[in-house]
């Protein structure tokens, strides 16, 4: 790595096409990150009212970019017809990601779209819960259009007849080359403002390109250690009773539980809410959050946005409410710190102050026949536009400086994101449920600063079951959310074996995986990660003709062909899933040797390979690149604070080093330096012997972690 440069905020104003955006301006503010501002930059825009401190240092302290690998002539800015128009270049190979989370495809080109806050529909036309205007490309630059619009996006579908790269003109009759969709050489944006800010990140290559974004926005969330355990969501009208029976199940069976979510039931009235306990079902808030406490398991809480007349927010927040209801509840306006102040200190009087860890805040997406309309008017005077979309990430601003404002870290759910949320500490679900999509959107969380979990509701066979589980095991958040079905992690007795021990290789991986989170919140390295972000990485993804058909296919339109279906957790593990029905499956190694997690045997170098299960029950495959050193803790049920032995493995022959991350769990006294990385050596000889070193840096202490051992 070069050494860090010393950035001073450097105002250039550098020259871009721009027709009518007379005041166009550019300014590098980071090493490799410019600010370009065309027009009339809105003042609201998706990340103005968070609050967000860049992590500049650590951006500074990245490898030097060289600049943003295109020329800015071919970077089109125009502001007509009270919107504006923007247009990147795109060069023949070149793959676009990122722009929302997505669940049936992860490249972008030859996508078309209007990014807005909603619930998933079932298809990639930019409604979704987090339709980010971020994307990179694999060029090795990032940009971020940052308005709170609904934003027009054609991903390399417009041919301009002033192209510089011209589509070739064939005949459909005679040409079996005739594409349906020729080539495009550019990506457009139309927003609906007359003017925008736009953040270019540029580095060698993609992933630091996200990193940079991540940074940019504050660095990722370091979630509790106790938030990467097992969750349980318990039915919606379950009571205190029904919970505590069902946490002694968990116990009799030994299987872990570091969560329990209660959902609309623990209030007096939902959809609308109260955010008031039911004295019915939950006669003693206090003690049943306590006892569940004293067990080691926390306690998750059910809202969403409308609130009830029934409630005793009512009145305080009233003011600052919109015009519109949703399920007849007053929708707050969280972009004034008012509404969030008011409601943020009723949670804490009525759930935090008693122990209650955190939240998950369902309905703030959307779904448009039962949310607020765009017509709505708000007290702030922004628009119910720019109000929808950054809803969800207004209501992650209001928990997450509740709780951090009282030094304790929570995590929790949210249906809706967008840019910016990147260190606030949600995951987003849904209620769509294809396991397939599920996986991709694991995938596309990654390219755009958000955290997304493929959470277990139901299933119908023990293989679904037990495939679900699995990859939930290696997403940011673990969970059942048997909210509806009242399933239990063992109500596929068939699998019961299996389902238990990914959990508890869960519980084993939280070492793992609370490094990967530290590299999240320190250097922007997203924790779960698309193999197209992975060094290395080649797959043979692109557009296969499709077969023509007068109502299915009249333009034979191509098949997009890419990799929805593995990827990286934490630096050294690639999970490659099966799903229900699969007996075999392919596996894309990127570069190097890859070992077998389960057996440590050689798995491929640098290959396709081929895994097979003639069961349907098998472990999920799951790889470690060479030299991958992997920390864990025993197999263990619930966290209660007690230190625990860490047992180091080694896979493949060559030597290596990692640093594991320690710190309180809890708090957010690690901002501040209370943390320590414990370095960790192995040393490979010649006959294949290891030999292992363990050393923490004087004056640091261990905070989780009784002991350190090796396994080999
Ligand atoms: C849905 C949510 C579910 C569950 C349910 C409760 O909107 O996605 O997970 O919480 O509401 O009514």
């Amino acid at each position: 790595m070069k050494s860090p440069r010393a950035l001073s905020i450097l105002a250039i104003a550098i020259l871009c096409s721009c027709s009518n955006g007379g005041n166009t301006k550019m300014t590098e503010v980071a090493n490799g990150v410019w600010k370009l501002t065309c027009g009339r930059p809105e003042a609201f825009n998706l990340t103005s009212g968070l609050g967000i401190t860049p992590k500049a240092d650590a951006i500074n302290a990245m490898p030097e970019c060289s600049g943003l690998p295109f020329d800015m002539n071919d970077l089109n800015l125009e502001v007509f017809d009270g919107k504006t128009y923007i247009r990147f270049p795109l060069e023949e190979d070149e793959k676009i990601f990122g722009l929302g989370l997505n669940f049936h495809s992860v490249e972008r080109r030859g996508s078309i779209m209007r990014l807005h806050v909603d619930h998933y529909g079932g298809s990639d036309n930019g409604r979704t819960h987090a339709p980010v205007p971020f994307f990179v490309s694999s060029r090795g630059y990032g940009a971020f259009i940052n308005s709170a619009r609904y934003i027009d996006v054609w991903a390399g579908t417009g041919v301009r007849k002033d192209s510089k790269h011209p589509a070739k003109v064939i005949d459909r009759n005679t040409d079996p080359d005739w594409t349906a969709q020729p080539y495009s050489d550019n990506l457009e944006f139309l927003v609906p403002a007359e003017g925008v800010e736009i953040m270019l990140f540029a580095a060698d290559n993609m992933l630091d390109v996200v990193r940079k974004f991540n940074l940019w926005n504050g660095g990722g969330v370091l979630p509790p250690r106790w938030g990467l355990g097992f969750w349980h969501r318990v039915p919606t009208l379950y009571s205190d009773q029904q919970v505590y029976d069902e946490v002694a199940e968990f116990q009799k069976k030994e299987f872990p539980l570091t969560v329990i979510g209660l959902e609309p039931g623990w209030q007096s009235m939902a959809y609308p809410c109260t955010y008031m306990w039911d004295e019915g079902r939950f006669p003693n808030p206090g003690e049943f959050v306590a006892r569940l406490d004293a067990m080691g398991i926390k306690t998750n809480l059910w809202m969403n946005p409308g609130i009830s007349p029934e409630s005793d927010l009512y009145d305080s927040i009233e003011p600052y409410t919109g015009t519109h209801t949703e399920w007849c509840g007053i929708v707050p306006d969280y972009t004034m710190a008012q509404a969030r102040d008011i409601v943020g200190r009723f949670l804490w009087d009525n759930e935090g102050s008693i122990g209650v860890s955190g939240f998950k805040m369902d309905e703030n997406d959307g779904i448009d026949s039962w949310l607020y309309t765009d017509v709505a008017r708000f007290p702030s005077g922004h628009a119910a536009e720019q109000i929808r979309q950054t809803y969800g990430s207004m209501m992650q601003k209001t928990l997450t400086d509740l709780y951090r404002s009282r030094n304790t870290r929570t995590y929790g759910l949210v249906r809706a994101a967008n840019a910016g949320t990147v260190s606030y500490p949600f995951v987003i679900y849904n209620d769509y449920y294809d396991h397939r999509g599920f996986i991709t959107a694991l995938i596309n969380s990654s390219f755009i600063g958000t955290l997304w979990t493929p959470e277990v509701r139901s299933s119908d066979s023990a293989e679904e079951w037990l495939r679900r589980m699995q990859t939930v095991c290696f997403s940011p958040l673990a969970m059942l959310n048997a909210w509806s079905d009242g399933t239990k992690p063992w109500s596929f007795q068939e699998v019961n074996d299996e389902v238990k021990a990914c959990a508890e290789l869960r519980m084993e991986l939280i070492p793992y995986l609370y490094t990967a989170f530290a590299d999240y919140t320190f250097y922007g390295t997203p924790p779960v990660r698309a193999m197209n972000l992975e060094e290395g990485y080649a797959c043979e993804d692109g557009f296969e003709k499709g077969v023509l058909d007068s109502t299915e296919n009249p333009y034979q339109m191509a098949i997009r062909q890419e990799a929805m279906d593995q990827f990286m957790v934490g630096n050294d593990i690639l999970v490659a899933p099966f799903f229900e029905g699969d007996r075999e499956r392919k596996v894309v190694l990127p570069r190097g040797r890859w070992y077998d997690f389960w057996t440590g045997e050689l798995a491929g170098d640098s290959e396709v390979i081929t895994v097979t299960d003639n069961t349907g029950k098998g472990n999920i495959p799951v790889y470690v690149r060479d030299g991958g050193i992997i920390p864990m803790f025993p197999a263990v049920s619930a966290l209660d604070g007690t230190p625990l032995p860490v047992t180091i493995r080694h896979y493949g022959e060559k030597s290596s080093s990692y640093h594991l991350y320690d710190d309180d769990g809890s708090t957010f006294d690690y901002e501040k330096g209370d943390y320590t990385r414990i370095e960790i050596n192995v040393e490979v000889a010649a006959d294949g012997s290891k030999t292992g070193k363990v050393t923490v840096p004087e004056g640091r202490k261990l905070y989780s972690i009784s002991g350190i051992e090796f396994g080999f």
